[in-house]
């Protein structure tokens, strides 16, 4: 894939709003005009039909018009990392299946985000982990991470970890969205600034708590609000709003 047309959304952990914060960002970007697509190659922990997976989620905070199975390579019922969860189903899948999945998901956009499956040393196939998959891709990658206390010492190993691949890391978010207590946590002021003294990777904002229904009108006025996107759409060179007109 060439690096201009995928992001590759990977987080700190599970759990730590990479579907909401990606469907947001494509949300955003399709709003202002983008062909923006995404994929998720592979998710675990639920099949498609109850509206719960990633794939259904992703569908519904970007309201792309499309089938969960269009955009979400492997699915698996068991909520394991995807290598553990394939095995359970009965599959070996390598590295190769899931990019080659991943070709038909990218000829449809001009650009694809890309949601991994927890973070970047998780396990997708049996000789390959994310990072190996983003490796492949050789996309620029974006990290979720929680803004409260404990994120500095996540998000510093997981940017070590990609850059040991020489992959290279476009910025940082922060979730607010994760805790009640963060009006508690002293550390959300200051944790963004220190991962990018650390890191020399720049924080594109913190993501608002979004109580109640989270739909694509929300998401998209969450993002014009918080989240500086000129980094996002150099690049997958995408122009802005009024560059269209
Ligand atoms: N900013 C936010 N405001 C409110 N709720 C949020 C926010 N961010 C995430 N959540 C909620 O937190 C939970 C985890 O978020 P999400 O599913 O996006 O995480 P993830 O990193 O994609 O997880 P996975 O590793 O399972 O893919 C979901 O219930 C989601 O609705
Ligand atoms: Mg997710």
């Amino acid at each position: 894939m060439n690096g201009k047309q995928g992001l590759f959304v990977t987080g700190t952990d599970t759990g730590v709003g990479k579907t909401v914060i990606a469907g947001a960002l494509v949300a955003a970007l399709r709003a202002e005009g983008g062909n923006v697509g995404v994929w998720k190659p592979v998710q675990t922990g639920g099949l498609p039909g109850d509206g719960t997976t990633d794939a259904e989620l992703l569908l519904k905070y970007t309201g792309m018009d499309s089938y969960a199975e269009d955009i979400a390579s492997f699915t698996f019922e068991a909520p394991l990392a995807p290598m553990l969860a394939a095995k359970q189903a009965g599959l070996n899948i390598t590295l190769q299946d899931i990019l080659s999945a991943g070709e038909s998901i990218r000829n449809r956009y001009d650009s694809v985000f890309i949601e991994g499956a927890g973070g970047v040393a998780v396990p997708i196939t049996e000789d390959a982990s994310t990072a190996d998959l983003i490796a492949e891709l050789q996309t620029s990658v974006l990290i979720v991470a929680r803004s409260g206390l404990g994120t500095i010492n996540h998000t510093l190993l997981t940017m070590e970890y990609l850059e040991r691949r020489g992959i290279s890391i476009l910025g940082f978010i922060l979730n607010d969205g994760l805790s009640g207590e963060l009006c508690l946590d002293p550390s959300v002021e200051t944790n963004g600034r220190i991962i990018e003294q650390y890191s020399g990777i720049p924080c594109l904002g913190h993501f608002p708590e979004l109580a109640g229904e989270i739909d694509s009108k929300r998401l998209i006025h969450a993002v014009q609000a918080t989240i500086n996107l000129s980094p996002v759409r150099d690049a997958l060179t995408i122009r802005k709003m009024e560059e269209y007109r």
